[in-house]
């Protein structure tokens, strides 16, 4: 696809998009992770944006996905859900899985919220842990900005603070004040979709990561080209491979997810609304 018709795709949703929201102008977009589509439930005055109109927008294929977006405000603060991403080890391209992101930085969001569900790499992780991202190592061998430098954005984006410190000093203090005990540390982004070999777990450990997924990094990348404030926070549903002795399974994982999401929920919440 050239460079040109890269950026109308993205003009085409982010059009479609502002047309469905009409006044409803979300200055933040919560990316949901693997089975934490539940924090759709929480927001008031839903209005609920299906994948299948939306340019570059594709129906979702792994369970625990949704396929759509949903605007609405929770705790009276306007935000724009995405519920349902799309994973490189789907087939999609790095600039398919940032698609979304670059819609909401057209669309005029400034901060975006990712999660997602995670393999806990360092030992003292169990699941159900909540883990707020501190930086990322983007082992995927793909990056969203590869080719042309699209408009608004910049050929060579610091990344020396990727994850706003503000927003995670937030985080903090939002999941102390509810009482939830919330990590910090590395997430390492892989393309997946096999679970890690326990060599590579130790690799990743060596490298200094704390959690392992298989998404986010694109995503955090093309929103820091934009200039977006980014907040990650991993719900670590597994010890990563080798760590235990047991094997990974995606309906333990989601499993987990649907247990502790409400505690990832509740922070995402507090967070928003701290402003
Ligand atoms: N590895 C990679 N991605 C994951 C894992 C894991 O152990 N658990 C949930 N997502």
């Amino acid at each position: 696809m050239t460079p040109l018709s890269k950026a109308s795709l993205i003009d085409q949703a982010a059009a479609t998009i502002a047309h469905a929201l009409d006044d409803r102008k979300p200055r933040v977009a919560i990316v949901l992770g693997s089975g934490l589509g539940r924090l759709t439930e929480r927001v008031e005055s839903p209005l609920h944006m299906p994948y299948g109109p939306l340019p570059g927008f594709y129906p979702p294929s792994v369970v625990g996905h949704a396929g759509e977006l949903v605007s609405g405000t929770l705790g009276g603060v306007e935000v724009l859900l995405q519920s349902g991403r799309f994973h490189m080890y789907e087939g999609f391209s790095a600039q398919d899985a940032a698609l979304p992101v670059r819609c909401f930085a057209e669309l005029g969001i400034t901060t975006l919220i990712v999660t997602n569900a995670a393999g806990g790499i360092r030992r003292s992780f169990k699941p159900g842990t909540l883990m707020v991202l501190s930086d990322h190592i983007n082992f995927t061998g793909r990056n969203p900005l590869e080719g042309h430098v699209l408009p608004h954005e910049t050929r060579f984006p610091d990344m020396s603070v990727a994850y706003d410190r503000d927003l995670r000093a937030k985080a903090h203090a939002v999941a102390a004040a509810q009482g939830v005990t919330l990590e910090e540390g590395v997430y390492a982004g892989l393309l997946g979709p096999t679970y890690e070999t326990p060599a590579e777990v130790r690799m990743l450990e060596t490298m200094g990561a704390d959690a392992v997924g298989m998404s986010t990094v694109v995503e955090v990348i093309a929103a820091r080209a934009r200039g977006m404030r980014c907040l990650g926070i991993s719900l670590i549903t597994n010890p990563a491979a080798g760590t235990f002795d047991g094997v990974l399974d995606h309906a333990e994982v989601m499993e987990v997810a649907a247990e502790a999401g409400e505690r990832l929920a509740g922070i995402v919440e507090g967070v928003v609304n701290a402003g």
